[in-house]
């Protein structure tokens, strides 16, 4: 069944020039980007889908970072898409991703406190109908 995710390319990812690379391997896929916008993401935004984390040690560290510059946000549709992207993503953890991955190729998380591991996506149909309410309101 056809369903939409909703993906980030965090601000390690635009900063290093790797929008292009990470939305060649979601097309390649097979998936389709169905909206895209380059922006800066507000603290309510950020408060907002990070809610689950909030209180975890990373959790400061991780808005200061997603915070530290702009990235883009996009909803991409397809076929198991969300389980789907999360493969493409590999391990949360850099270190630990699979070659092959878009972390386990592209990511460099050498010595900092949060994890820049350039893309999220999200792990269940309604973190996703919840991501992108927050990112694409008007959707
Ligand atoms: P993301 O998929 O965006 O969801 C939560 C983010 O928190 C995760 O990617 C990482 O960037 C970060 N994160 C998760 N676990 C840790 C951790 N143990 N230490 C630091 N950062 C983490």
């Amino acid at each position: 069944m056809s369903e939409r995710t909703l993906v980030l390319v965090k601000p390690d990812g635009v900063e290093r020039g790797l929008i292009g690379e990470i939305v060649s391997r979601i097309e390649a896929k097979g998936y389709a980007i169905e909206r895209l916008e380059l922006l800066k993401a507000r603290n309510d935004q950020l408060a907002a889908h990070y809610a689950e984390h909030e209180g975890k040690p990373f959790y400061p560290p991780l808005i200061d970072f997603m915070c530290s510059g702009p990235l883009v946000a996009i909803i991409a549709s397809g076929e198991g898409v969300i389980a789907g992207f999360r493969s493409l993503a590999g391990a949360t953890d850099p270190t630990a991703a699979a070659p092959g991955t878009i972390r386990g190729d592209l990511a460099r998380d050498w010595g900092t406190k949060v994890q820049k591991n350039l893309v999220h996506g999200s792990d269940s149909p309604e973190s996703a109908a919840r991501e992108i309410a927050i990112w694409f309101p008007e959707s």
